[in-house]
């Protein structure tokens, strides 16, 4: 763990070193949030190793900020929702955040530039699989709060990389649990659980009390994380809570999840048809899957609130509704103000404009070996104990999304 402080001011508006994938959405202007305008990114960008910290600057800064400002470890701070929980704690608390990256050749820091000059802001690497790195940054930094959100996310690929999931998911947990016990057990720890734990459920909806019915690797993973969390927080008194979000969607969104998949997708036909280019078709799985969709910004807020009780406790963070795949489609193509009519069903249903061309068809290979066909929230405890509120719903999260796509194609 080296490097420099984040002092680099390069001036390169060419973003090369990104994948694109955990998506461009951060160059985008946000209204909740203050997310800059392309231009201000474009000198502002986070681009390599110069603006990771090594410990030892860590240990300066602790230092520097011992006695009166909170220290809190996000992972996975380059994902959507590690930079929204930057974002939020950057505008709601006078916290210190060290968010952590993995050391990769190929960076993707698209979602975090903004932050880059952000005095209250600081990345450290750290990776999950490596027990040394978690203990080194706990020990070093010596955190009040650590938030978790680095994850082997995407359900589907958990059934090409299992292990690796596992080890993201689950062992990593007990690393940090084992860490946070030993060297800073007054560190509150917020792991990211899943409703894919409930799986294949047996209640509509699902509450705190739904068991725990996993239906991937990827969902084993993350319930097995919650049992070490409570194992810990009982046997150790540890403030280590665990929560339930269902499905948490957004302008830093992967493109791999379906919703952003569908959005982006969306958004580059209508930049075809309206310039009457060619396009590639939009490809899906199970258009039957039903979700309970929410906005990834309004989970933060909740995510704080679990984090700051007198005593801890897991709460489910949900919608309450439920959308199937095929809505979420409908109402971006509502969005888009593209008329459609659908034509076949199962593996053979497509949909078409009016005129004829295709915008969707179904292809096999988006199936899952195993299905959590329907998932929806109830998340009345955290509305009356924490409090917790929404600002988007469906509808306002699926222009949003759209919106957010179609500007950026523009752009380009
Ligand atoms: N990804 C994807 N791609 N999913 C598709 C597609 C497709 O082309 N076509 C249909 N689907 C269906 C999937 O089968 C699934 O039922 C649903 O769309 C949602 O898939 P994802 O967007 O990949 O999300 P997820 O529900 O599997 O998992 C997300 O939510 C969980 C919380 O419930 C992830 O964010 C997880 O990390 C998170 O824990």
């Amino acid at each position: 763990m080296k490097i420099k402080q984040n002092t680099n001011t390069n001036t390169n508006t060419n973003d090369a070193n990104d994948t694109g994938d955990a998506n461009d959405a951060g160059d985008m202007d946000n209204v909740n949030h203050p997310t800059p305008n392309p231009t201000r990114i474009d000198s502002q960008l986070i681009e390599d190793d110069s603006d990771i910290l090594s410990l030892s600057d860590v240990r300066d800064t602790h230092q520097l900020h011992k006695s009166a400002i909170k220290r809190v470890i996000v992972t996975g701070v380059t994902g959507q929702d590690g930079s929204f929980m930057a974002d939020y704690l950057l505008k709601n608390t006078d916290c210190m955040i060290y968010g952590t990256v993995r050391r990769l050749s190929v960076k993707n820091y698209t979602n975090i530039h903004h932050l880059k000059r952000e005095p209250r802001f600081k990345l450290i690497n750290l990776d999950l699989t490596d027990d040394y790195s978690i203990r080194e940054a706990i020990t070093e930094i010596k955190p009040h709060y650590f938030l978790n959100f680095a994850a082997q996310s995407f359900v589907d690929g958990s059934w090409d990389y299992p292990i690796q999931t596992w080890e993201t998911d689950a062992t990593a947990i007990l690393h940090i649990l084992e860490s946070i016990r030993k060297f800073a057990p007054y560190c509150r720890f917020y792991n990211a659980g899943s409703s894919e734990e409930f799986g294949d459920v047996i209640k509509d909806p699902q509450d705190e009390e739904h068991p725990l019915r996993p239906q991937s690797p990827y969902g084993a993973a993350k319930a097995a994380a919650r049992h070490l969390v409570r194992v810990y927080r009982e046997s150790y008194d540890l403030y280590a809570v665990q929560g339930w979000l269902f499905n948490h969607e957004g302008t830093r969104r992967g493109k791999e999840f379906v919703t952003r998949k569908i959005t982006h997708t969306i958004a580059k036909i209508k930049h075809a048809l309206e310039q009457d280019k060619k396009y590639d078709v939009l490809k899906l799985g199970n258009l039957d899957a039903q979700r309970d969709w929410t906005d990834a910004e309004d989970f933060m807020s909740g995510v704080w609130l679990m984090m700051n009780q007198d005593a801890p406790k897991n709460y489910v963070l949900a919608s309450g509704k439920m959308n199937s795949v095929r809505e979420f489609l409908q109402e971006t193509l509502k969005c888009a103000n593209i008329k459609h009519k659908i034509i076949g069903d199962g593996e053979y249903e497509k949909f078409l404009t009016e005129d004829d061309k295709l915008i969707m068809e179904v292809d096999p290979k988006f199936y899952r070996p195993a299905e959590v066909h329907k998932l929806r929230g109830d998340c009345t405890l955290a509305e009356n104990e924490l409090g917790w509120t929404r600002t988007y719903n469906f509808k306002k999260l699926v222009k949003r999304m759209y919106e957010s796509d179609y500007e950026q194609l523009k752009n380009r």
